[in-house]
């Protein structure tokens, strides 16, 4: 049993480690920027592999970082990036058993990274348009998460979900959405609107405020990467993605 499982499966994904980390699939022949792979061969985590330049990766388990960043997912819309989403698990700390409501499910990008900090919870989202749902369901299969359920329904038509610790808006016309919110939360309950623009942001902010929404904040998570090099040269870097969204907290009193 050990042994078997040292063995990687075929067709398993797998992160091959290196200066640049590639995530693939353990099949067939792999062509790279630093020659070509063959994984067609059995292989084993933790196993040295090289190309046949002589480059070498070490075959490593993906964690759900790699695979959503690592090219594991299709996006066809904007999605919610690690640091807004831990920015929200951090200010409103879902249990693991949480009930979540995320609306709109988009790529299945923000679903999927709730769904493996709160495993034994469950997150509902809900999604207008089918062709997004037919994508977002083969990136959620491929990773294999079993606690998000997904409804073709346009949100301004309602909510099933009661008692929910946390709600999400990543959509247009969220203000509108504001309400429909508020019923669905436990008391306590926390409601995080991601807005891109500063408009969209005061338009939450103000529904948020008149359907008495407490412990209210907005803030903005600015990460900035720094480039760190020999002695006397290191420096901010200078570019990147800086401005994601605008994210309002609110708790439903
Ligand atoms: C910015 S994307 C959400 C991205 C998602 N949070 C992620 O990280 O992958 C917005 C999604 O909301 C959906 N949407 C917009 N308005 C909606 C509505 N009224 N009801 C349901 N879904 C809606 C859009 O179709 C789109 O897929």
């Amino acid at each position: 049993l050990a042994e078997s499982k040292t063995k990687v499966i075929k067709g398993e994904l797998v992160l091959l480690l290196g200066e640049e980390s590639i995530l693939t699939r353990a099949d067939g022949k792999l062509h790279t920027r630093f020659g070509v792979l063959d994984l067609e061969k059995e292989l084993e985590w933790g196993e040295e592999v090289k190309t046949h330049i002589g480059k070498s990766f070490r075959v490593a388990k993906p964690y759900l970082v790699d695979f959503l960043m690592k090219r594991g997912i299709k996006r066809k819309t904007q999605v919610l990036y690690p640091k807004d989403l831990s920015l929200i698990l951090a200010y409103t700390t879902p249990p693991p058993d949480a009930l979540i409501v995320d609306c709109g499910l988009g790529s299945g990008f923000s679903s999927m990274f709730l769904a493996h900090y709160c495993p034994q919870g469950k997150i509902v989202a809900y999604e207008r348009d089918r062709e997004n749902i037919k994508l977002a369901l083969e990136n959620i299969k491929k990773w294999g998460f079993e606690n998000i359920e997904i409804k073709e329904r346009d949100i301004f038509e309602g909510v099933d979900e009661r008692d929910a610790d946390l709600f999400i808006l990543d959509m247009k016309g969220a203000e509108d959405a504001v309400k429909i919110a508020k019923e669905s939360l436990k008391i306590g309950g926390w409601l995080a609107v991601c807005s891109p623009y500063v408009e969209q942001m005061m338009a939450c902010v103000e529904r948020m405020r008149e359907l008495g929404f407490l412990e209210m904040k907005t803030v903005e998570n600015l990460v900035r990467e720094w480039d760190v090099r020999k002695f006397g040269h290191t420096l901010p870097q200078r570019w990147g993605n800086i401005h994601t969204v605008f994210i309002t907290i609110g708790r439903r009193g």
